[in-house]
């Protein structure tokens, strides 16, 4: 028999142990030395008989908690079955994901009412109150003609954005999970720069200088077409707001839900935009000077005219 180990587990260091996380049954064990020397032995299949006699023992104990795993055997097809289908994304990715997974017996506790003030309200710098939805200029009212019109443009006319297109964008489609930041590069009556959206006052503050194109172009992963926009609206999100690790997911969903809000409204309001995931994150992170080990750049909202 052959054995070697597990490729769907990861080893961590927690409190000064080695710690082995088995992500397709969520089960963790502390590693022994020994059971450091029998793993490397059959980092690739190697004969079971092959290992020395003193570590027989411990191979058993690893081989029955599936950190060793014998070839042919259930959890060797299981194994070669999410390689095959995740390896392209590498180790992490599917660790996450196995991880994260949820199961019949999964239970979900309340997540945290309350948490920490939002993630900035920018307080000390210059506010721009916005024009209510209600106040802008809407086409279409009628949402099965906005949904049968909505679609991705990657072409902008020349003309501003109003601004009362801009407050109904952002009004309709924030909520305290997604944070807003609209990078405005040609919008009537408001200077071109970067801007927090604080969906408890309907305000934009300032919090950074004006973006030229070809760096907005480089933030949204050298897609050319973003450059002729009159703004990017990018977004991020806060971590402190989900217990479980599962929030990274839900966090990701949320954005998108904003996303579907803006698209909509920016159909409504005769404008055009396209979603982008393409984006270099560091550079949206400098761009809108967010902390990158508390927010995390998702994505962003490419609005223009027509
Ligand atoms: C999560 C997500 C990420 C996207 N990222 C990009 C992108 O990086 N660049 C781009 O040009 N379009 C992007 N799009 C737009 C898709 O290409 C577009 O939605 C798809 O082609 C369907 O076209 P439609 O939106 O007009 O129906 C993205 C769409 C979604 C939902």
């Amino acid at each position: 028999m052959r054995l070697r180990v597990s490729a769907c587990g990861a080893a961590f260091v927690v409190d000064g142990q080695v710690v082995w996380d088995d992500y397709l049954d969520h089960r963790q064990f502390v590693l022994g030395d020994d059971a450091d020397v029998a793993m490397r032995w059959f980092l690739r299949w190697r004969d079971r008989e092959s290992v020395p006699e003193r570590h027989r023992h411990t191979v058993a104990a690893l081989l029955a908690n599936d950190v060793l795993v014998a070839e042919g055997s259930q959890r060797d097809a299981q194994e070669r079955a999410v390689l095959h289908a995740w390896g392209r994304w590498g180790p992490i990715a599917r660790a996450y994901h196995f991880a994260t997974r949820t199961t019949r017996g999964s239970r979900f506790p309340a997540e945290s009412a309350e948490g920490p003030e939002p993630v900035g309200t920018f307080r000390d710098t210059e506010r721009i109150p916005l024009p209510s939805a209600e106040q802008a200029q809407w086409r279409h009212r009628d949402l099965l003609d906005v949904l049968r019109q909505n679609q991705s443009h990657r072409e902008f006319g020349p003309e501003a954005v109003p601004l009362s297109s801009l407050g109904a964008l952002l009004q309709v489609s924030s909520e305290h999970s997604t944070e807003l930041y609209p990078v405005v590069q040609n919008v009537e009556g408001l200077k071109p720069g970067v801007y927090h959206y604080d969906g408890h006052t309907h305000e934009l503050a300032m919090v950074g200088d004006p973006v030229n194109g070809p760096d907005l172009v480089a933030a949204c992963g050298d897609q050319p077409w973003v450059a002729a926009a009159g703004l990017v609206v990018f977004y991020t999100s806060v971590l402190w707001r989900h217990d479980s690790a599962r929030g990274y997911r839900t966090l990701q969903l949320d954005a998108g839900h904003r996303n579907q809000n803006l698209s909509l409204a920016a159909t409504g309001l005769g404008l055009r935009t396209a979603f982008t995931s393409t984006i270099r994150d560091e550079l949206v992170e400098e761009l809108i000077g967010c902390d990158p080990t508390t927010e995390l750049a998702i994505g962003g909202a490419v609005v223009g005219t027509a």
